[in-house]
């Protein structure tokens, strides 16, 4: 029941984006330059919330849009209507609608897609990650010098040691290759479905990373904060891998030599 809720949602929330894609919508502008919202982020929540809502009156919601809707409830689902705002807006077709839900404080299902690309991945904790119901597994590349990494970057400048242009500078002077997509959710589905060795990001937000940190983890991956702890969405850092080159990277994103 919960995941027939979810892949419904999911479904509403992506049938906005692909009803807005490349036609006429209004643009706004958020905190920070170039942090967009679009009339499609809006629709897309409302579609989601509408199903959730109706199948679920009592958990609550965080959703990047609205934020917090409290309730009494161990369950709470945790949206993003459309993550990659700024592909969406450009016309490129790398972005997607995630939703990941909570029970009790854990991440237990989650699910990214990707209407562009029909694209659905899915996880449920303890029983893997699928890929248009396929199971995915996550590489087995051993070694970080020879990995393939996706990035991303805040919207706003963070001017720190060891920041994201530092540790992006010292994995490509080395020559190993560092996507940056646009979309962290994707970024982190494509981890698991061995696309990628690793991911890593100074500043992410529980709604990007909910859905897809399951789904790592559900793929045989590795997910941690900067520290080499047990992720939790709720703090900025994250570090997502095949967990064979993640010492390998939590090293070099704290300024270790690659
Ligand atoms: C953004 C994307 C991007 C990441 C940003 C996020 P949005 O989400 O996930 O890849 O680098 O930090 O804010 O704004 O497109 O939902
Ligand atoms: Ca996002
Ligand atoms: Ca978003």
């Amino acid at each position: 029941m919960l995941k027939q809720t979810l892949l419904k949602a999911i479904e509403a929330g992506a049938a906005e984006l692909t009803r807005f894609f490349n036609g006429t919508f209004v643009i706004s502008n958020k905190e920070g330059v170039n942090n967009l919202v679009t009339e499609a982020d809006h629709a897309a929540e409302k579609a989601i919330f509408e199903v959730i809502q109706k199948d679920y009156p009592d958990h609550a919601i965080l959703s990047e849009e609205t934020g917090e809707i409290a309730q009494d409830s161990s369950y709470k689902w945790i949206i993003d209507p459309i993550d990659g705002t700024v592909n969406f807006a450009n016309g490129i077709p790398l972005c997607c609608v995630s939703i990941g839900i909570e029970q009790d404080g854990e991440m237990v299902m989650g699910a990214v897609y990707n209407p562009f690309l029909n694209e659905l991945f899915f996880a449920q904790k303890g029983f893997g990650a699928t890929l248009n119901d396929k199971r995915i597994q996550v590489s087995e590349q051993p070694a970080l010098i020879n990995s393939c990494l996706v990035t991303g970057f805040p919207y706003t400048y963070l001017d720190s040691p060891n920041g994201p242009l530092q540790v992006f500078e010292k994995l490509i002077r080395k020559g190993v290759p560092v996507r940056r997509l646009g979309s962290a959710a994707i970024d982190l589905c494509w981890v698991a479905a061995g696309r990628f060795d690793g991911f890593y990001e100074h500043k992410l937000q529980a709604w990007d990373s909910a859905a897809g940190f399951l789904i790592v983890k559900e793929a045989g991956g590795t997910v941690t904060d900067f520290k080499g702890k047990p992720y939790s969405p709720y703090q900025p850092g994250i570090i997502a891998s095949n967990g064979k080159i993640h010492n390998e990277l939590v090293n070099v994103v704290n300024g270790g030599e690659l």
